[in-house]
């Protein structure tokens, strides 16, 4: 099985560039943060204290995740009800950082990522995959762009879905997010020591998509 790691920070397109390169190599898409997403809302449903690590670990046996594809889509469920579109809101947005600092559920969630990986050619993105999830992945590819280009397209993102928004908060929330994932004490960002770094502040969507395509067909040739 072929397995691919992709790491990086938020925004830097991991997801919709992941999503695509799969796509085109027919390898199966595992979006690692959307089931952090799903972990932090099954807290949420419980009514559970993110921040209380014992009580969180205490439902974990009865957390449920599975991707599914459907039209060629990935879809989210959760006890077997698709969640993916609220696992989008700002409120588990909100919570996923918190309940994916707590050790169990890292250790939950990486389990579950292992078992996919191998079984399945994958292309897996997220956070630590390189590092602790696929420490020994085929590819180890480090998605990033400056945090001024991640700012600017996440504030034109959002100026096209009609909302409201101002590019220096934007950029604020982006370098917080950023000093987050790169400081917290349980895998914190950073690339794997043989990952190959993509930067992709001077390149569109479709060269990006291409350059991993690229990267990752001359790594397993
Ligand atoms: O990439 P994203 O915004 O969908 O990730 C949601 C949250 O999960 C975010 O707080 C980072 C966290 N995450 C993580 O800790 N480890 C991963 N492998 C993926 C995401």
């Amino acid at each position: 099985m072929i397995n691919v790691a992709i790491d990086g920070p938020s925004g830097a397109g991991k997801s919709s560039i992941s999503r695509e390169a799969a796509k085109r190599l027919g390898y199966i898409y595992v979006d690692t943060g959307a089931m952090y997403r799903a972990a932090a809302l099954f807290v949420m449903q419980h009514r559970i204290d993110p921040n209380d690590a014992e009580k969180v670990g205490s439902i974990l046996p009865m957390l449920d995740i599975e991707l599914r594809y459907e039209d060629g889509e990935q879809k989210v469920y959760l006890c077997g009800e698709n969640v993916s579109r609220v696992i989008r809101t700002r409120e588990v947005t909100r919570c996923a950082p918190i309940v994916s600092a707590i050790p169990k559920v890292r250790q939950c969630l990486s389990d579950m990522q292992q078992e996919m990986a191998q079984n399945n050619n994958i292309i897996m993105d997220g956070r630590d995959i390189g590092t602790v999830v696929l420490p020994h992945a085929d590819v180890k590819i480090f998605l990033t762009a400056s945090a001024e280009v991640r700012a600017q397209r996440r504030y034109k993102e959002m100026l096209e879905k009609g909302m409201e928004a101002n590019y220096e908060d934007v950029l604020a929330d982006i370098k917080e997010r950023d000093y987050y994932d790169e400081h917290k004490p349980i895998s914190p960002l950073r690339p794997a020591r043989d990952s190959i770094l993509i930067d992709t502040s001077e390149i569109d969507y479709e060269h990006s998509v291409q350059l991993v395509v690229d990267t990752i067909q001359s790594c397993i040739r």
